[in-house]
C-alpha cells in the first residue's frame, strides 16, 4: 500500500515509518526532522496538495501537538493542530475516497468511570489537550466514513524524551523522585502499537480502536516497576498526588482503557510488564 504517515519524525511516527516501510511504500510527513517532506499541517493548501500529490492509499495520522501543558496554556493552537487541522485531512482523504488512521488518546475521558473504558464510553475531555484530541477524533468520524481512531496511553519509545528515560536519568544522578500515585493508565510500547496498527489497516474494518498494552496502573507504580527492572530496586520514590504536582494541565485520574475491539479481531498488544522488559533490554542491548 501507499502510505502517507504524518508525525513521521515523532515516537510513534518513527516507529510506524520503520515498521510498515518492510511491507508498504511509507511517504513521512512532519513539522520538523528528518523526514520525506516538512510541512505545518495548519497550512491547509499545502496539505491538500501534499496529499493530492502523493495519491496515498491510506494516510496514518499520528501528527499532534502532545505538549499537554503547553495546550493547557495555549487551547487556541492545540484546537488548530490537533482538531482542526485534522479536520481537514479527514475532509481531503473523504474527498478522494480513502481511509484515514487518527491517533488518539486516553485523555478524551474524564477519568471518573471507575472501571476501564471501552471504545463505546462516551469521552469527556476535562483539559485542552483532551478537547483537541476529541475534535479531532470526532471531526474524522463524523467526515470520512472510512476511519479507523486508535486510542492509546502513556507511549515509551526508543529514543529519548519519555517517562521511562526520565526515571532512569533521575535514579541515575541520584536526583530524589517524586511520582503521582493518583494517575492510572496503560503504558504503551510505541513498538507494540505500531504493530497492531500495522494489523489494523489491513482489516478494513473501520471504528474506534482502544490500542494499549495490557493491564493499567499508577504513575508511582510505573516508576518503581522502571527503577526494579533497571537495577535501582533501592532507590526510593516519594508518592504524590496528582494535585500536589504542579502543572497547567489536570491529567485524568482513572483512565484506563480495554481493547474489545482490537482483541475481537485478534490484535491485542502484550502486558506492559513484558513490553518494558522488551524496551529496556532493547535499550541496554543498543
Ligand atoms: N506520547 C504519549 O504518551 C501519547 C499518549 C496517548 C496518545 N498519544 C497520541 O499519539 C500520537 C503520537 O504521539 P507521539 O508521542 O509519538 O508524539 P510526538 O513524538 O510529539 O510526535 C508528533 C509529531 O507531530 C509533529 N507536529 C506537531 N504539530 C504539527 C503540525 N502542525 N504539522 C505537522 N506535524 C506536526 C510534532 O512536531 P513537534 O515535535 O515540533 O511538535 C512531532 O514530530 C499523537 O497523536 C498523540 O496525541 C500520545
Amino acid at each position: 500500500m501507499r502510505v502517507l504517515l504524518t508525525g513521521a519524525a515523532g515516537k510513534l511516527g518513527a516507529q510506524l515509518q520503520q515498521q510498515l516501510a518492510e511491507k508498504h511504500d511509507v511517504i513521512g510527513m512532519d513539522i520538523i526532522g528528518d523526514v520525506d517532506h516538512l510541512l505545518d499541517l495548519t497550512n491547509y493548501a499545502g496539505a491538500r496538495e501534499l496529499v493530492r500529490r502523493i495519491s496515498p492509499e491510506i494516510v496514518l495520522h499520528p501528527a499532534a501537538w502532545t505538549d499537554v501543558d503547553g495546550c493547557a496554556l495555549d487551547p487556541k493552537k492545540a484546537l488548530s493542530i490537533n482538531g482542526l487541522a485534522s479536520a481537514h485531512l479527514a475532509a481531503i482523504t473523504a474527498q478522494i475516497g480513502i481511509p484515514i488512521l487518527y491517533v488518539s488518546s486516553n485523555e478524551v475521558f474524564d477519568g471518573t468511570l471507575n472501571r476501564p473504558y471501552t471504545e463505546v464510553d462516551l469521552p469527556n475531555p476535562i483539559n485542552p489537550y483532551g478537547y483537541s484530541k476529541w475534535y479531532g477524533e470526532r471531526a474524522t468520524t463524523q467526515v470520512n466514513p472510512q476511519h479507523y481512531i486508535v486510542r492509546s496511553a502513556w507511549l515509551f519509545a526508543h529514543g529519548g524524551g519519555n517517562f521511562v528515560q526520565a526515571i532512569r536519568s533521575a535514579a541515575e544522578s541520584g536526583k530524589s523522585l517524586r511520582v503521582v500515585t493518583n494517575e492510572v493508565a496503560n503504558p504503551t510500547y510505541t513498538n507494540d502499537l505500531a504493530a497492531a496498527i500495522a494489523q489494523l489497516i489491513e482489516t478494513e474494518r473501520f471504528g474506534s480502536y482502544h490500542l494499549v498494552n495490557e493491564g493499567a496502573i499508577s504513575r508511582w507504580q510505573f516508576a518503581r516497576a522502571i527503577l526494579d527492572q533497571s537495577g535501582y530496586v533501592d532507590t526510593s520514590i516519594e508518592g504524590i498526588s496528582r494535585h500536589e504536582w504542579k502543572r497547567p494541565s489536570l491529567p485524568p485520574e482513572y483512565t484506563p482503557m480495554a481493547n474489545f475491539a482490537g482483541s475481537s479481531i485478534g490484535i491485542k498488544l502484550r502486558p506492559w510488564q513484558e513490553a518494558l522488559r522488551a524496551f529496556l533490554t532493547a535499550e541496554t542491548s543498543a
